[in-house]
């Protein structure tokens, strides 16, 4: 049976013999962080998405044009010393077993072999930008392809962007595909839980950073799908809070924006909670305005629902409540058409999750939103931010950061919270963030 990575290349392959297209499609290198330290590697998400590979510097060449091998990666070949140092390597004799490529050569032959496999394709799938020293090499090889003319076979002669076919494909997901996703967002239910059983006044944001960290690792995850955002009080207001380096406050909010990768697929989750377990009234209320908005815009998800319907379904039950609760005066119709409401709420409501958090895939067709399909996953996520030195409102709400968002797959018949056992209704967070009398106690010895 073929695994997923192959599905997706054997997918991937039959879309380049259509178009006569070869795709060259690298899985990236380290990168330093400081001097000579490197962050954790991770592939990058096209790479991973044909191979399942996980080892820098590896690069995949599909030529459906080429009699003798269609699939072909190149690897940092096996070597003793290296391994070593920088750890293991699958190397060229074990690659074709363990990933069901027809042939690995090694790294070092890249550049001098790809002028063997390339010639037969008018096009040429690659993603330019990443790597531009790659990106060089790769013109420089092609240049010198197509200058020999007269060759019996046809060099590239178009250049394809991944967004074309690629990307559609990684757009849809597979079973197997949601089978990660689900996992992901079944550990980042544990992790919110969690964080909200262990947030107390006077814990740092770090330490529930950390026990976020700890979480996804502990079940299984590669990691957090982005940045953690742990923002206590009026942090929340700053979209990509990324201190998490403050206490927290009794009786502020603490919005936490985390969602675990699980086989480096995304979940992308954010709640709200008070710090010591009571909403005052003029959280709650902002609370339940958001969670209003976030249920209604999550009923619009279903097959032929655009991005567009969801943010306006949200965006409208934002600006009833903003009205009735005095943030926001005047005609509803003009607060909209005049985006009042943005000094409160200022992103959209959602974007393609899968192996990025912010994943590819087109939102629009011929220039009007795209429609959805079964196996489209998509956030939803409304908030609201007051800031805090907002002086066109009563001070009482001043400094108050609310989202919500949870990841929604769309079903044949509609859809499906993927992230729904993630706690949500202000009641159930106020139960799980109460500190009880001995807990406050312990927290002080
Ligand atoms: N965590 C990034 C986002 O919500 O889009
Ligand atoms: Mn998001
Ligand atoms: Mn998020």
């Amino acid at each position: 049976m073929l695994n997923m990575f192959q599905e997706h290349r054997a997918r991937f392959l039959a879309r380049l013999a259509a178009e006569n297209a070869a795709a060259i499609v690298p899985a990236g290198g380290l990168k330093i962080r400081n001097h000579d330290s490197e962050y954790r590697f991770r592939p990058r998400s096209d790479f991973y998405y044909l191979t399942g590979f996980r080892e820098p510097d590896a690069v995949l060449v599909l030529v459906p044009a080429c009699a003798e091998a269609q699939s072909i990666l190149f690897v940092n070949e096996k070597d003793r010393e290296a391994e070593t140092w920088t750890g293991r390597r699958l190397g060229t004799a074990a690659a074709p077993a363990a990933l069901g490529v027809q042939r690995a050569l090694p790294l070092g032959e890249l550049w001098t072999r790809l002028s063997e496999f390339l010639p037969g394709h008018t096009r040429m799938v690659h993603g330019f930008g990443e790597d531009p020293t790659f990106d060089q090499k790769l013109l420089a090889a092609v240049g010198t392809l197509q200058q020999k003319g007269r060759a019996a076979r046809a060099a590239p002669r178009q250049w394809v962007e991944p967004a074309l076919w690629l990307h559609e494909l990684r757009l849809r997901k597979d079973e197997a595909e949601l089978d990660c996703m689900r996992r992901a967002a079944r550990v980042t239910a544990e992790a919110h839980r969690a964080v909200m059983a262990a947030a107390r006044p006077g814990i740092n944001e770090g330490e529930l950073d950390g026990l976020l960290d700890y979480t996804f690792r502990r079940r299984g995850g590669t990691g957090s799908s982005y940045g953690n955002i742990v923002a206590g009080g009026a942090g929340a207001c700053i979209l990509h809070y990324r201190e998490n380096d403050r206490p927290l406050v009794q009786g502020e909010l603490c919005l936490v924006d985390a969602g675990c990768e699980w086989n480096y697929y995304a979940s992308d989750v954010t709640r709200t909670f008070p710090v010591g377990g009571r909403f005052s009234r003029e959280q709650r209320a902002l609370y339940e305005l958001v969670l209003r908005a976030q249920e209604a815009a999550i009923l619009k998800v279903r097959p032929g629902a655009t991005h567009d319907e969801v943010h306006d379904s949200a965006l409208a039950v934002l600006v009833d409540g903003l009205l009735a609760l005095g943030l926001l005066s005047g005609a509803r119709e003009k607060a909209l058409a005049e985006h009042a409401y943005r000094r409160f709420y200022m992103h959209r409501t959602g974007h393609w999750l899968g192996l990025d958090v912010h994943d590819c895939g087109l939102y629009t067709l011929d220039g009007a939103p795209r429609p959805f399909e079964p196996g489209m996953v998509t956030t939803v996520e409304p908030g609201l931010y007051v800031a805090p030195d907002d002086e066109t409102v009563e001070a009482r709400w001043r400094g108050i950061g609310i989202r919500i968002e949870d990841d929604v797959l769309v079903t044949p018949g509609g859809h499906e919270v993927l992230t729904r056992e993630v706690p949500k209704s202000a009641d159930e967070v106020e139960d799980l963030t109460r500190v009880e009398r001995t807990r406050t106690a312990a927290a002080r010895t």
